[in-house]
C-alpha cells in the first residue's frame, strides 16, 4: 500500500496547526507524508481567505497543480482551510484539479472523503461545527524544528469584525478541554521540545467552563506544568485582555514577554465602523497596563490602510497611535474587500487606490523607523536566546529569539542548537540584532 501524501500551507499559525491534524489523520491511515509533490498520490492545500492577495496565490498554485495531474492522472488533490470553507463549491467546479473541498471543522471526517473520492466521487465537505476542537486528536509535528511546537486552545472567533472573513470561515468561538491542552504540551516537553505557542483567533476570550478557567489562569497552569519551557501565545484582543493575563505573563520567568495585540487603526471612528468593540483610548490604557506591569515586554500589531470611509484625519491618527505606543513590529495591510462580510455587504470601499497604497507605505515606512529604534534601544543589553538554527547566510552562526520575539544572530557553534544561552546586543539592522555568545546556560 503506503500512498504518499503532501501538504503545502497557507496563512496563519492556526493553519500550521491544523495540517499537522491532518498529517497525523493520514498517518493512522498508513499514508506516509512526502516533502515533493512529485511523489505524491495525494495533494493537501490548506489554504488562507484573509485577503485576496492569499487567494490569488492559491489559485496559482491549483493551476501549477493542474498541470501535474495531467501527467499523473491519479494524483488526488484536495483543497482544506479557509477558503475552502468560502468558496466551497466553488472550488470544486475545477474538475480538472480539484478531487475535494474541506472547511476547517471536517478534517476527522477526511478517511472517509478519501474513500469516496477512490470511488470516482467528487466531494465538498464544509460543515461548521459549535463544538469540534479535535481535542483527542495528536498532530503529527512534521516540521523540522523540533525546538517549538503550537498548541490551538480555541477555535473560531464571534467578534465579527466588519472587514474579516474569518467568522464565516471558521465558525463559532469554543474553547478547548484543558486537560487536552496540558496533555498535548507534556507531550511536547516529553519529546524535547523547548517552546511552545499556545493559538486561537482571540486567546483571551478562552472559556472553560463557564467562566471557571479564563487565559490568565490557562496560561499560569501552562507555565507550571512545563517551568522549563518557554510559553508564547497569539492572538490577544485589545478589548478583552485583561490585567490577569498580564500578572500571569509577568509572575512566569518562562512566559515570554511579548504581546501581538493587533490594533487596525489608530482613529476612534474607524474602530467604530469596524466594529472592533474599543477606543483608541482603550486600547492607549491597555498598552499603558503592559509597560507598568511587564517593563520589559515587547508589543506588535495588525494595522489596515484604507478601510472604508477611512480619512486623511483618520490615517494620521494611525500614524499618530504608532508613535505613541512605539511597536517592536508591526504586520502591515491593505484592506482587501472580502465577500459575504459586513463591510462587503453594506460599507463602500471608497478610498482610491492610490490613497490606499500611498497610506500602507506611510506607515511601513514609520514602523521601519520604529523597528530599528526598538532594536538600538537593545544595544548591550544581555538577552536569554533559544538557538534555532544556523544562519543561512552565514553557517558558523546561529540565529534564535529572545523573550520578546526578536530575532538575534551571533557566531556559535551548532551544538548550541536548542539551548537557551546569553548573547549581548553588539550591533543591529532593522529587523535583526547581532550579537556575542556570553556564557553557556
Ligand atoms: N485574530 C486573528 C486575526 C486573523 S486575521 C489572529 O490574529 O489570528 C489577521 C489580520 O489580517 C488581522 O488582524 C487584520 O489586520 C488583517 N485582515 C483581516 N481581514 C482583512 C481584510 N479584509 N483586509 C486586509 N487585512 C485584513
Ligand atoms: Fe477577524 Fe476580528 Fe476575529 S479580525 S479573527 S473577526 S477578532
Amino acid at each position: 500500500m503506503n500512498k504518499k501524501f503532501y501538504i503545502e500551507t497557507y496563512g496563519c499559525q492556526m493553519n500550521v496547526a491544523d495540517s499537522e491534524l491532518v498529517a497525523n489523520i493520514l498517518r493512522n491511515k498508513e499514508f506516509s507524508l512526502t516533502d515533493d509533490h512529485k511523489q505524491a498520490d495525494l495533494v493537501l492545500i490548506n489554504t488562507c481567505a484573509v485577503r485576496d492577495k492569499a487567494e490569488q496565490r492559491i489559485i496559482g498554485r491549483l493551476g501549477y497543480f493542474k498541470s501535474i495531474k495531467r501527467k499523473n492522472p491519479n494524483l488526488k488533490v484536495g483543497v482544506l482551510g479557509c477558503m475552502a470553507q468560502r468558496m466551497k463549491h466553488q472550488l470544486a467546479d475545477n474538475q480538472d484539479v480539484v478531487d475535494f473541498v474541506m472547511g476547517p471543522d471536517t478534517y476527522k471526517r477526511l478517511p472517509e472523503i478519501l474513500e469516496r473520492v477512490n470511488e470516482g466521487s467528487r466531494e465538498v465537505d464544509v460543515v461548521l461545527s459549535k463544538k469540534e476542537t479535535y481535542d483527542d486528536l495528536k498532530p503529527f509535528r512534521y516540521n523540522q524544528n523540533k525546538i517549538s511546537g503550537f498548541v490551538s486552545i480555541s477555535r473560531g472567533c464571534d467578534n465579527m469584525c466588519t472587514f474579516c472573513i474569518v467568522p464565516f470561515t471558521r465558525g463559532r468561538e469554543r474553547s478547548r478541554n484543558p486537560e487536552s491542552i496540558l496533555s498535548e504540551v507534556v507531550d511536547l516537553r516529553n519529546d524535547g521540545y523547548k517552546e511552545l505557542t499556545l493559538l486561537g483567533q482571540n486567546v483571551d476570550k478562552y472559556n472553560w467552563n463557564k467562566g471557571e478557567i479564563k487565559f490568565g489562569k490557562l496560561l499560569e497552569m501552562v507555565a507550571k506544568e512545563v517551568p522549563d519551557m518557554r510559553v508564547r501565545f497569539a492572538t490577544s484582543y485589545p478589548q478583552d485582555m485583561t490585567d490577569e493575563v498580564l500578572y500571569a505573563i509577568r509572575d512566569y520567568d518562562n512566559v515570554c514577554k511579548y504581546i501581538h495585540l493587533p490594533v487596525q487603526s489608530g482613529s476612534t471612528r474607524m474602530l467604530g465602523i469596524m466594529r472592533r468593540g474599543y477606543t483608541r483610548e482603550w486600547y492607549l490604557n491597555r498598552i499603558e497596563a503592559i509597560n507598568r506591569i511587564i517593563p520589559n515586554c515587547a508589543i506588535s500589531t495588525d494595522i489596515i490602510a484604507g478601510f472604508c470611509g477611512e480619512t486623511e484625519e483618520d490615517h494620521l491618527q494611525t500614524l499618530d497611535l504608532m508613535r505613541i505606543v512605539k511597536y517592536d513590529y508591526a504586520y502591515m495591510f491593505k484592506y482587501s474587500v472580502r465577500p459575504n462580510t459586513y463591510a462587503a455587504k453594506r460599507l463602500p470601499d471608497d478610498v482610491p487606490e492610490d490613497d490606499k497604497s500611498r497610506r500602507l507605505s506611510e506607515i511601513i515606512e514609520l514602523q521601519n523607523k520604529l523597528s530599528e529604534e526598538s532594536n538600538k534601544r537593545d544595544l548591550n543589553k544581555v538577552f536569554d536566546v533559544l538557538v534555532e538554527g544556523t544562519s543561512k547566510r552565514d553557517k558558523n552562526q546561529l540565529y534564535g529569539r529572545n523573550s520578546q520575539n526578536k530575532v538575534v544572530v551571533f557566531n556559535g557553534d551548532k551544538s548550541l542548537i536548542g539551548s537557551l544561552v546569553d548573547v549581548k546586543v553588539e550591533a543591529h539592522t532593522q529587523a535583526t540584532l547581532l550579537g556575542k555568545l556570553i556564557t553557556k546556560n
